[in-house]
């Protein structure tokens, strides 16, 4: 008797976690988005733009372009999977068009300081950061016009598309986290403030790769 209780209880425990990890995905993104904001005030500077528009990209735009279609934490969970997936691409062009905001904002404060490009290991996990993004946006067209893509099987172009962009994902919170340890931002804040920053793209990096490797499993099981 007190076995089955357990075993009714356990259910409830990790559907509990998962909405709670998926709120807190959606807390991480969009604290971490609105304190790199006030920090930098954009427009205060040429250079504030990167931090803002950056973090806005991956911190916002594509975390949550993926958590809609978390099956715990979706904001659109009562629209069909078709609409959910119109507002993801519109959701990624947003994260592209930042993240190319972002990395010309950076370029061209650094050419006009005279300064030498993409020396850090932040400068140069960024670039590739935002060259993938771009190419997995692109990537992703045969999805919406199938017939750019002869020969692969939708569901074989979808497998791949939640593999890179998973991907694309850890890349970006990578170069948070690198961007985080710039002098720039370490010297603005407390030590406890940079741990806690620095907890939110790790986090949230964790939870996402969690949802999207379940989503995976989930469908293996109902092919097999
Ligand atoms: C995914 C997000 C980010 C990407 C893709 C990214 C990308 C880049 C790139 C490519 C550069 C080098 C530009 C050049 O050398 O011409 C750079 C520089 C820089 N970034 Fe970011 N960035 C991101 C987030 C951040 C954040 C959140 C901060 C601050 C909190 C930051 C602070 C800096 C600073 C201070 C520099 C100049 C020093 C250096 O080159 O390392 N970045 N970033």
């Amino acid at each position: 008797m007190a076995q089955s209780k357990e075993a009714e209880a356990e259910p409830r425990l990790f559907a509990f976690a998962r909405i709670a990890s998926a709120v807190l995905t959606h807390f991480l993104g969009i604290t971490l988005t609105g304190f790199v904001a006030v920090l930098a005030r954009p427009g205060s500077s040429l250079f504030s733009w990167h931090p803002f528009f950056m973090t806005l990209a991956f911190s916002f735009f594509m975390t949550e372009a993926i958590l809609l279609f978390s099956p715990h934490g979706s904001t659109m969970k009562k629209f069909s999977h078709k609409v959910k997936g119109r507002v993801h691409w519109m959701l990624q062009c947003a994260c592209v068009t930042c993240a190319a905001l972002g990395l010309a904002a950076i370029f061209y404060n650094k050419h006009l300081r005279g300064k030498p490009h993409f020396t850090s290991w932040h400068g140069l996990l960024g670039v590739i950061t935002v060259c993938t993004v771009a190419v997995q946006s692109l990537a992703a067209v045969p999805l919406i016009y199938h017939s750019l893509a002869k020969g692969w099987s939708l569901a074989k172009l979808k497998r791949y598309h939640a593999a890179s962009g998973l991907v694309t994902y850890l890349l970006g919170s990578g170069s948070l986290l690198l961007g985080l340890t710039s002098v720039w931002f370490t010297s603005s804040v407390s030590d406890a403030i940079w741990y806690l920053a620095a907890l939110c793209p790790v986090l949230s990096a964790l939870i996402i790769m969690n949802q999207v490797t379940s989503a995976y499993v989930a469908r293996k099981r109902l092919q097999s």
